[in-house]
């Protein structure tokens, strides 16, 4: 028989992989792929190594051992079919930067290249600024935008190169409930409409997990990953901790976590 050449669907593979800083470890042992199209959360507590992930597939940090690929390759900086939309805290109330202006920057670079005229980068812009619902905001100044309204805006910049990838690192932070859920909303329909890989940092997994095709839980030094009902439960948490965890539901369907970093409430992080 024919050996079969290998013909996996997986636009990221890890296999062994290990980072740290400085002489300390992160998180190691990472083996898991994703598929083209799959929309994943990336969850865990503060400082578990979420960034971190997002940086070794934006070809930022290097491992320390194992390998990753994505879309067949070791990661490399600038890649075009990568949209990034990186944690931010604020943005100061004096900057005056329109919001199509912002999308804009997310052009240079991108496949579209040098000489891409100014017209059709306006028309990009616009394009990207609608598919997020942001069409009115195209001239107003980042400064004064709600946290909701901002995160769609990034995620125009980082939807206007047409990326296959997108890594966004917690967009829902500081948006209510309601508006996380619009958020996420809105990236599920592009995922699904565009067929493009999610990745999404969340510290609550309950406003996404309706959508999620994989969770890839960060905790402890140790990455897991599965389908939420692999990855969510007291077992698999337990084993991952190395601590007792409980993962309950509550009366509404939400995933409450219990134990391990202490008592997160309805927080998954
Ligand atoms: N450039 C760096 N040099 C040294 N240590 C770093 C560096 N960047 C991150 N770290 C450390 O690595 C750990 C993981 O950081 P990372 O930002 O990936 O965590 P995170 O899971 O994204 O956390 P958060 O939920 O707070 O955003 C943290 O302890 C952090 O202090
Ligand atoms: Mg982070």
């Amino acid at each position: 028989m024919i050996a079969q050449v290998e013909d996996s669907p997986d636009v990221i593979r890890a296999q062994g992989l290990e980072v740290g800083y400085r002489g300390r470890p992160i998180w190691r042992e990472a083996t898991f792929g994703i598929r083209r199209g799959e929309f994943v959360a990336v969850i865990g507590p503060n400082g578990a190594g979420k960034t971190t992930m997002f940086r070794m597939l934006l070809g930022l940090q290097r491992a320390w051992a194992g390998r990753v690929e994505v879309f067949g390759e070791v990661p490399r900086r600038g890649n075009p079919r990568i949209g990034y939309v990186p944690q931010r805290h604020s943005i100061d109330q004096e900057t005056h930067v329109e919001c199509e202006s912002l999308v804009r920057l997310g052009i240079s670079g991108t496949r579209w290249g040098p000489g891409f005229a100014a017209r059709s980068e306006r028309e990009a812009a616009s394009a990207a600024l609608s598919a997020v619902g942001a069409s009115d905001l195209a001239h107003k100044a980042i400064g004064t935008l709600s946290g909701g309204e901002l995160q769609r805006v990034f995620l125009a910049e980082a939807l206007v190169g047409e990326p296959e990838m997108l890594l966004l690192d917690e967009p829902l932070s500081n948006l209510d409930l309601r508006r996380s859920r619009d958020l996420v909303d809105l990236v599920a329909r592009l995922v699904h409409a565009r067929n493009v890989t999610t990745l999404l940092v969340a510290h609550d997994i309950n406003p996404l997990i309706h959508c999620l095709d994989r969770v890839i839980y960060i905790a402890n030094g140790r990455v897991a990953t599965g389908t939420p009902s692999e990855v969510l439960t007291s077992e698999s948490l337990s084993a991952l901790y190395g601590l007792p965890i409980e993962v309950l539901h509550d009366s509404r369907g939400n995933v409450v976590i219990v134990g391990g970093e202490g008592d997160r409430g309805a927080e998954s992080g």
